[in-house]
């Protein structure tokens, strides 16, 4: 087993650490305050490859691995959440769903754009009553023939007011069940598609979620994603690797408020020595640490198989139902090391505890890892 990174892989993780500390750590304590989106952020990252990461270079993608986009998710998140799930969503559910599913069209008129980071994309699966059941779809596509009439409401959609290209879960056949679910491609602008209100969230503040109506908006047929109710399970394999990348935001989390605990641990002093030099402090941060190198091995584990072809599911469950447990705990602990200076937002600590939990809900709640973790068992 080979536990060593490629030169190939540590430049890239080196280039999203340089990129965040330069260019979204200045900003983000204002963009949480004021849960202001980083538009301009984003498309910087788009310039430098990491919208489109995985992607064939001859859809404008970087043809990059798995591990260089986990690395490059733990770098930007350590610094910015909230861009980092704008990118997960863009590289692990939008660009890969349309690579591994869509047709050449689609992916000639979205996927290059998306990819390039020219366009951004949102995944539309959760509704007000269907979020973790999400067979119980409610927004219908009715099928006219030569397109899709579509009705009804996405809820706490990331991208939401931002994106350009939306993939949106629909019921076509509801008598069906998850048999009859249709996944489309939806472009803003759309005639009886409006953005509703913006969430206003405990954490990943600068990230832009939204609720979706949808009335009488007329798709055409190309833009259904694979055949004839195959939606359902068009969005489970997406989930699968987006679980991936969403693993790699808590660790990011996490390893980010441990690094920050680790220097102030060695700068503070109290009793006449560092913190760090007690053992009450040295206790924690070995914990801290233990769980992070647990929660990236099995992040390498997940990305290892995917890259490989094997079944990743379970994996990505595993890592996201442990990298998000393990994103809450450090971070209340990196608040706790930093005492009083970790109440305020200056130390950064207390806006990543805030950011940690989403990772315990979104993308599957850690709940609904543990039913896909237990159907593996079952072979
Ligand atoms: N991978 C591939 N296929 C899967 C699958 C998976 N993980 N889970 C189920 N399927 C397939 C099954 O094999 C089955 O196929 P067949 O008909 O061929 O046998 C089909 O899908 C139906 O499966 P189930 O009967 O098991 O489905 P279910 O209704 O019991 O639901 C579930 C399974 C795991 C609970 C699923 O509903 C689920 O994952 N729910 C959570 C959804 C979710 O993650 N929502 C988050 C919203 S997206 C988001 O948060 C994005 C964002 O903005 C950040």
């Amino acid at each position: 087993m080979n536990f060593e990174l490629t030169e190939e892989q540590l430049a890239v993780r080196d280039a999203a650490r340089d990129f965040a500390e330069s260019e979204l750590l200045p900003t983000i304590i204002e963009r949480d305050n004021k849960q202001q989106f980083g538009r301009e952020e984003i498309k910087k990252m788009g310039e430098l490859g990491f919208m489109g990461m995985m992607v064939d270079p001859k859809y404008n993608g970087g043809g990059m691995d798995s591990i260089s986009y986990v690395l490059a998710m733990e770098e930007i998140s350590k610094i910015d959440a909230s861009c980092s799930v704008a990118m997960s969503v863009n590289n692990s559910l939008v660009c890969w769903g349309l690579e591994t599913y869509g047709s050449e069209d689609q992916k000639q008129k979205y996927l290059t754009d998306l990819a390039s980071g020219k366009k951004l994309g949102a995944f539309c699966l959760s509704e007000p009553e269907a979020g973790s059941d999400a067979t119980s779809q409610r927004t219908t596509a009715e099928d006219k023939g030569d397109h899709y009439l579509v009705n009804g409401t996405k809820n706490w959609i990331t991208n939401g007011s931002s994106a350009d290209v939306y993939i949106v879960i629909t019921q076509t056949y509801p008598e069906k069940g998850h048999k009859g679910i249709n996944a489309l491609i939806i472009e803003k602008g759309l005639d009886g598609f409006v953005v509703g209100k913006k969430e206003d969230k405990m954490g990943i503040r600068g990230s832009d979620t939204h609720s979706l109506m949808f009335t009488d908006v007329k798709v055409p047929k190309e833009n259904r994603i694979g055949e004839d109710g195959f939606g359902f399970k068009f969005a489970m394999s997406t989930l699968n690797g987006g679980r991936i990348g969403i693993a790699s935001q808590a660790l990011g989390l996490a390893s980010g408020a441990f690094e920050r605990a680790l220097n102030y641990s060695t700068e503070r002093k109290a009793f006449g020595k560092s913190i760090n030099q007690h053992q009450g402090i040295q206790f924690k941060l070995s914990e801290m640490a233990t769980k992070i190198e647990a929660a990236r091995n099995l992040i390498f584990k997940a990305a290892f198989l995917k890259e490989n072809g094997k079944d990743y599911a379970q994996a990505g469950a595993m890592a996201k139902l442990f990298a998000s447990q393990t994103a809450m705990e450090v971070t209340t602990e990196a608040v706790q090391i930093h005492g009083g200076y970790g109440f305020v937002k200056e130390y950064h600590v207390e806006r990543m505890m805030r950011d940690a939990k989403i990772t315990q809900i979104y993308e599957g709640t850690s709940e609904i890892q543990k039913i896909v973790i237990f159907r593996g068992l079952q072979g």
